[in-house]
């Protein structure tokens, strides 16, 4: 049983051991990791194996250890592009002088600095050096580059060191790598207890009992921001066109096909919600009259009849009570233009306006760059980043806009 003081880390940690002395208070750290609820596998260097062996890192983390590229059973069981993937975070302990200047020149010449590579996941460096390695102008400018690309650095600790040498450079202690991963991993609660409504996806109108209308949105950023929300602490519901996409933790989900029903679910659940972000790529026109049965082939061709849908967003601003209202604009040209006349014409709070259909193109990718313009004309830019980081950047501003209850 964990005491209620204890962390909790529910992630998957890749640890990737340098070579170093500090090898063995790896051991430590893997021990402690799964304590919180950690999954951890292990990745060793070719110089690390030489202070501590490889079944002890396979008997504390419960699975095989890997060093090499070339493995071929080790590449069967899970290939190393499918290890970065599994990642939700790297640590390197002891992260060794020439380990974080090989992952800073982005070296791939050993199994841990490819996986570093390959991996989106965030890296945790915890370095162990000699004083004078630590101190060398070449550590501390990898060790900025390291930095400034988003890695997270614990420690080095001030003290005695293997070598005799007092100074900074002894790798942090384990109980302090786990704290400091627990607390990154807990975002502050921007959102406790606010009521947040997302809709996502596209929708689907439909022409007869086998054909529709739909669009290219994949509902990525929609469930992204779901996630966001509920992960600092909002209540979440989340109204899904028709995605084949997890429903994230701790999210309410209610899943919807056309624009009406879309609406219709907007419109119930919208009177409870503090926060209203239209994600969804709601269609603009659906057939006049859907046909009960399959339309036949004909010579003739085949008009449709289209009649606009309902604007969700414009109607809710028009509310005189209405939540905090956050749109998105997906546009292929003046992007800005665009997006400052959707926030006054449909009287949003905020909008997110991002580029589509060039090499851009922000529907169905893992990425997307937003700019954020908010009611008072500030404007945001949030570059390129995975979906799920944009998600959190885009939460915080609106908790930084929220007006408190
Ligand atoms: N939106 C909505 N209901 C609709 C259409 C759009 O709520 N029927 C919302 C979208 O969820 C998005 C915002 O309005 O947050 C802007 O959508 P977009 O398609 O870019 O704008 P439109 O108003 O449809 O304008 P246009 O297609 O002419 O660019």
């Amino acid at each position: 049983m964990q005491s209620p003081a204890q962390p909790v880390l529910r992630e998957r940690i890749l640890l990737g051991v340098g070579g170093g002395i500090a090898a063995y208070k790896a051991a430590d750290l893997v021990r402690r990791l799964r304590e919180v609820g950690a999954e951890v596998r292990v990745v060793m260097t070719e110089a690390a194996r030489e202070f501590v062996g490889p079944t002890t890192f396979q008997a504390l983390s419960g699975h095989p250890v890997r060093s090499s590229l070339w493995d071929p059973a080790a590449e069967a069981a899970m290939g190393h592009i499918e290890l970065a993937r599994w990642a939700d975070r790297i640590v390197i302990a002891p992260a060794t002088a020439g380990l974080i200047a090989r992952l800073a020149a982005g070296m791939a010449d050993d199994l841990v600095t490819t996986l570093c590579l390959a991996s989106r996941a965030p890296l945790v460096l915890a370095p162990a050096m000699n004083q004078a390695m630590w101190a060398h102008p070449a550590t501390r400018a990898n060790v900025a580059m390291l930095v400034a690309r988003g890695a997270m650095l614990v420690g080095p600790g001030v003290g005695g060191q293997a070598c005799g040498d007092e100074g900074a450079g002894r790798m942090a202690e384990p109980a302090e790598i786990v704290a400091a991963l627990s607390a990154a991993a807990s975002p502050p609660p921007l959102l406790a207890g606010r009521r947040v409504l997302v809709n996502a996806g596209p929708t689907y109108e439909d022409i007869d009992p086998v054909r529709f209308l739909g669009n290219r949105s994949s509902g990525k950023m929609g469930f992204a921001v779901a996630e966001a929300a509920a992960r600092v602490g909002a209540t979440v519901t989340l109204v899904a066109g028709p995605v084949r996409l997890a429903t994230p933790a701790g999210v309410e989900r209610v899943d919807v096909r056309s624009a009406r029903e879309m609406a219709e679910a907007v419109f119930r659940l919208a009177p409870a919600a503090e926060v209203f972000v239209a994600a969804a790529a709601v269609a603009d026109f659906t057939p006049k009259l859907a046909s009960g049965s399959k339309i036949k082939k004909s010579d003739e061709g085949l008009s449709l009849s289209l009649v606009p849908t309902t604007d969700i967003l414009a109607t809710l601003g028009a509310w005189p009570e209405r939540p905090f209202l956050v749109g998105f604009a997906a546009e292929t040209e003046s992007v800005e233009d665009y997006a400052r006349d959707k926030l006054a014409r449909k009287n949003l709070d905020l909008i997110a306006a991002n580029a589509v259909g060039g090499s851009d193109d922000a529907f169905d990718a893992d990425d997307n760059a937003l700019l954020l313009i908010a009611r008072d004309g500030t404007r945001v830019d949030l570059p390129r980043a995975p979906k799920s980081a944009l998600a959190a950047r885009l939460v915080a501003e609106i908790a930084a806009r929220l007006p408190s209850r």
